[in-house]
């Protein structure tokens, strides 16, 4: 996969896996890891799947309605990924954090449905239910902060709060952070995030 990496806190240190909404790059998301956490190592990787020539991180039939074939395989090259890069790179693989915004949110909630020690925690700016009606591995020890927008057109609120009940039912720590800005990506939900992060 195309990516960046930054090393800042070495091979033992924490690693914010920064994941771009529809139409995004690898670069989008940079300065978001400088307000949650300057001195974490970034991993800033650029979605395979291209719609109309925009990078996503898995296909869809269409607005919310999700490829499910192509998330599984998507998701599982994600996972796997992150331990042939944290082996090559030597950054701690119990150590990451996603940090996703919209496609790059439904996409560590996917890791997060898929595979038990993916991630250490996750900041998901405005997500979706990945999958329904699978068993959600054990999340004990996840923690989890979900920004969403109460009149948000394309990942409704329910959508959220369905979000946050399956993964407390898993074992997660869940939160969510409300706003009323619709899909946007805004400062002060980023601020929420950090604040979040450091506590
Ligand atoms: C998705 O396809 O992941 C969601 O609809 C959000 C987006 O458009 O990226």
């Amino acid at each position: 996969m195309k990516y960046i990496y930054e090393e800042k806190a070495g091979p033992n240190g924490p690693t914010l896996l920064l994941l771009h909404g529809t139409g995004g790059t690898e670069s989008d998301l940079l300065p978001l890891a400088g307000i949650i956490d300057p001195n974490a190592n970034v991993l800033s990787v650029r979605g395979n799947v291209l719609e109309n020539g925009m990078p996503r991180f898995f296909r869809r039939l269409e607005e919310g309605v999700f490829d499910e074939e192509d998330l599984i395989k998507r998701t599982e090259e994600l996972h796997e990924f992150l331990n042939e890069a944290s082996q090559r790179i030597g950054f701690d693989r119990k150590q990451v954090t996603a940090i996703g915004y919209s496609n790059g949110a439904n996409i560590a909630g996917s890791l997060l449905f898929h595979y038990k020690d993916s991630l250490q925690k996750a900041i998901l700016h405005h997500p979706m239910v990945p999958r329904k009606g699978i068993d959600l591995p054990d999340l004990t020890g996840t923690e989890v902060f979900i920004a969403a927008g109460d009149n948000d057109p394309m990942c409704p609120p329910e959508e959220a709060e369905e979000l946050q009940r399956l993964l407390t039912a898993a074992g997660a720590n869940a939160d969510i952070h409300w706003e009323s800005n619709g899909h946007q990506l805004t400062m002060s939900e980023i601020k929420a995030a950090a604040s979040w992060y450091a506590h």
